[in-house]
């Protein structure tokens, strides 16, 4: 049984190539290596270089590898960008993803484990997300998302392939600082960056109906985002029927204020205080995971806090970025 991890040289995807490996399920990585690095791989693990829109390529990794399960997770991901390029983020998400289930019903791959995002939810403000409640994307990237759960379930059950779709919440930190993600893109390394050019952490709005007036989320180690993909893995190789849909978070919430305390406390960068701007559009008040779902399906918990999160982070950025 060969796993075949799209996007595993990339930040979330190297993490999964390591726990999958550790857990003894052989691996291939195909990826284009547009954001990724062959630097992420372990050695021994094969890399193919190249896209999941190349039906003649995915044909070739997926026959000569042997592959019979495959974790999607090469994907476009930054919303401000879907919002200026729908149509890139509706080729490379919802495009890629059709060719890819194309290749691998043609070559009777059974098991697929789809990377989600709690995106797919757009501004849910509930006090638990959990996955019954309505989806309503707010911008392209969650709706290549959602597209990718449809696309998902519906093939799973045409052509009995099971399937598990996992929503990540807020991912942050690494397991080792090679390892960490290299954009600064959300709350983690967007406050490293400027703190580490002695400027005030900046948050996007203090006025939003939560304890502390800024915005709640669910943060989670990538680790244990890691280890959910090994325990979907897992069940898809025992039930074949599977077709899930889950949260991936810790089911805790944590404000832009409170994260930007612990980023300044393990930083030791305590200067400059915390600037308010105004508020981001498209940010809702409140995310966070109801986690009952996927501890009952996979017997799967996070076991890593935020402050775990975030030295693992702030080692990976001192990496990258050194004084
Ligand atoms: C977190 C909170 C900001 C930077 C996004 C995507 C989601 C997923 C993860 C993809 C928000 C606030 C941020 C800053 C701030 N993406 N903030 N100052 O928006 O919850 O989720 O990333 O794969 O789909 O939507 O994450 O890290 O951008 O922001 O105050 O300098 O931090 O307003 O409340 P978000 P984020």
């Amino acid at each position: 049984m060969t796993w075949m991890i799209t996007g595993g040289a990339g930040y979330i995807g190297s993490h999964v190539v390591r726990a999958m490996t550790a857990a003894g399920e052989p691996v291939v990585v195909l990826d284009d290596l547009s954001t990724g690095s062959a630097d992420r791989l372990p050695a021994g693990v094969p890399l193919e270089k190249g896209t999941v829109l190349d039906r003649d390529f995915l044909d070739r990794v997926l026959r000569e590898h042997a592959v019979t399960g495959i974790v999607h997770i090469a994907a476009k991901k930054q919303v401000a960008e879907s919002v200026a390029k729908p149509l890139l983020y509706y080729r490379q998400n919802v495009e890629g993803m059709r060719a890819l289930l194309d290749a691998a019903v043609a070559a009777g791959v059974r098991r697929l484990v789809f990377s989600s995002s709690a995106a797919v939810y757009g501004t849910p403000d509930t006090d638990l997300v959990t996955e019954r409640t309505p989806c309503a994307p707010i911008n392209p990237y969650g709706e290549t998302k959602l597209a990718g759960e449809w696309m998902a379930a519906a093939v799973g059950r045409a052509h009995g392939m099971a399937t598990a779709s996992l929503r990540y919440f807020n991912v942050a930190g690494a397991v080792a600082p090679e390892l960490a993600d290299d954009g600064a893109y959300n709350l983690v390394p967007m406050v490293f960056e400027r703190l580490t050019a002695g400027r005030a952490p900046l948050v996007f709005g203090d006025d939003y109906p939560t304890p502390d007036g800024t915005c709640v989320r669910d943060y989670i180690h990538v680790e244990d985002v890691a280890s959910a993909h090994v325990a979907a893995a897992r069940r898809l190789m025992a039930d074949p029927g599977t077709e899930l849909v889950l949260n991936v978070g810790r089911g805790e919430g944590v404000s832009v204020r409170e994260m930007i305390a612990v980023i300044q406390e393990v930083s030791g960068l305590k200067d400059p205080a915390p600037e308010t701007g105004p508020r981001r559009p498209g940010d809702s008040a409140r995310a966070v995971a109801s986690v009952d779902l996927i501890h009952r399906e996979l017997g799967w918990t996070a076991r890593h806090g935020v402050r775990e999160m975030v030295e693992s982070a702030w080692r990976g950025w001192a990496l990258r970025h050194p004084a």
